[in-house]
């Protein structure tokens, strides 16, 4: 089944239950100033999970943009992304566990008729701040999940939220399949086993944590569920991994053909591990800064225009790496990204000249240093924290390609003492940098509930008369 199709299911299946379709917010948080981007489809929704009406009702729906920094190291395995889809339904204060499960149950097993062998789910084991969640489990075993099949497990693993330090956030549920085809579906579910993958998350935003840490009851409860998009397709197209799907194939084929490399091609391509790594993370980082400066993110040294940075060079890198020789490949990758996406996200059509003006000047800044630097490095025995500064500051490598490239020689990076000299250069807060890359949440303060309302207020005044 083809991800369009995917994606139109969901939606589809969720307005039949009574959910508004909803756009999908902006991957630059409107109202939020302590993450840098839209990390989940709750998060555009924090003020309406807090109490404040949604003009489209109690029951939502949409397919989200998200990013995630904080899962850039995995890149390069078989479901780690740094931009994905998210499909999600939402209950503001409306429906609760029964309805939520039944229906992700029915949509798994009905409307994609995925195997209920193949499926295992895990819920919350409790603990001193919330009980066992063994509602949940109940339900489950109702519609024909066996006990061997549901673990309990603890915060860690089944508790979603805060995003930031306080707010809304509760237990939740999850859902696994198990992705392998030549080995028999375990009887007992074993979340640690990473052949069972995990697919969606319903989460049961009972309760509210407050500055103390105290997890308060909730004036309202909401359900919050968020599925992959990339993880589905791989499920449903029955592919190892989520670069093998169609929302990633063109694109993993055309960096390919690019690097004069072929494999992809099925089981059994004979490409090193090390090639297949660097075609996949070229292609994820490049579809994520796509995305972003599509959205009017330009590259810097500060906020998203630095993440954007980031992901070019280091893709610029792995370029190098794979000798790409064409001076337009990061422009003709882009390309094929937005004839990708272009039905679902028509502006990336319309920004194509920015986009791949924006890529091509960062390739060739970039360019200017990546070869100098790389002899200075390779000069190096150990990377010292200042080491590292003056490959940043001087040559423009951004700290994972140093440490890449130490770990490459077998080399040590001094990472506190980079921070350090970060810190003292005023470039960027280490501290800051570090929460801003892996992602929260907003306060949710009465204050931010009322800034939130006021810019939506001014916003919508502006439209009217601009
Ligand atoms: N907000 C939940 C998640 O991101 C659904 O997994």
């Amino acid at each position: 089944m083809k991800s369009d199709e995917l994606r139109q299911k969901f939606l589809d299946f969720f307005k039949k239950r009574g959910h508004s379709i909803i756009p999908s917010a902006s991957l630059i948080p409107e109202n939020d100033p302590t993450v840098l981007f839209t990390t989940a489809g709750m998060h555009p929704l924090v003020p309406y999970l807090l109490g404040e009406n949604h003009p489209e009702g109690k029951r939502l729906t949409n397919c989200q943009k998200c990013i995630r920094t904080g899962d850039i190291d995995d890149v390069g395995d078989d479901t780690h992304l740094t931009f994905f889809e998210m499909l999600g339904n939402w209950s503001l204060g409306d429906y609760w566990k029964e309805d939520a499960i039944k229906w992700s149950f029915e949509f798994l097993t009905k409307e994609l008729k995925i195997s209920i062998e193949r499926l295992a789910v895990s819920c919350f084991a409790g603990d001193a701040d919330a009980p066992k969640d063994d509602e949940s489990a109940k339900i489950w075993e109702s519609l024909g999940i066996k006990k061997e099949r549901i673990a309990f497990l603890p915060k860690e693993d089944n508790w979603w939220g805060p995003a930031g330090k306080t707010g809304p956030c509760g237990p939740d549920t999850e859902m696994f399949y198990w992705k392998l085809n030549d080995k028999p579906v375990p009887e007992v579910f074993d979340a640690k086993d990473k052949n069972w993958v995990e697919i969606w998350n319903d989460v049961f935003m009972q309760y509210v944590k407050d500055e103390e840490g105290n997890y308060n009851l909730a004036k309202q409860k909401n359900v919050d569920t968020g599925m992959g998009l990339e993880r589905l397709a791989m499920v449903m197209q029955k592919v190892p991994t989520v670069f093998k799907t169609d929302l990633f194939d063109p694109i993993i084929k055309k960096v390919l053909e690019l690097s004069g490399k072929s494999c992809q091609k099925g089981e059994g391509c004979n490409c090193s591990d090390e090639v297949k790594k660097s075609v996949r993370i070229i292609a994820d980082h490049l579809k994520a800064a796509t995305f972003l400066i599509s959205e009017g993110v330009v590259t810097s040294n500060l906020g998203q225009g630095h993440i954007v940075r980031r992901l070019i060079r280091r893709a610029v890198r792995f370029g190098k790496k794979l000798e790409i020789k064409n001076s337009d490949w990061v422009k003709e990758i882009a390309e094929i990204v937005v004839k990708n996406y272009r039905n679902v996200y028509p502006e990336l059509e319309k920004n194509i000249k920015f986009i791949a003006e924006e890529l091509s000047k960062e390739k060739e800044k970039f360019e200017k240093t990546l070869e100098s630097g790389l002899k200075e490095f390779e000069k190096l025995e150990k990377v010292s924290g200042k080491d590292a500064f003056d490959l940043y500051q001087t040559y423009g490598f951004p700290i994972e390609i140093t440490q890449e490239l130490a770990k490459e020689k077998g080399i040590n990076v001094d990472i506190d003492e980079f921070g350090k000299e970060m810190e003292k250069h005023q470039e960027l807060s280490r501290t800051a940098s570090a929460g801003m890359f892996k992602g929260g949440l907003a306060d949710a303060s009465e204050q931010t509930t009322k800034l939130h309302t006021a810019a939506h207020l001014l916003l919508a005044a502006l439209r009217q008369v601009l």
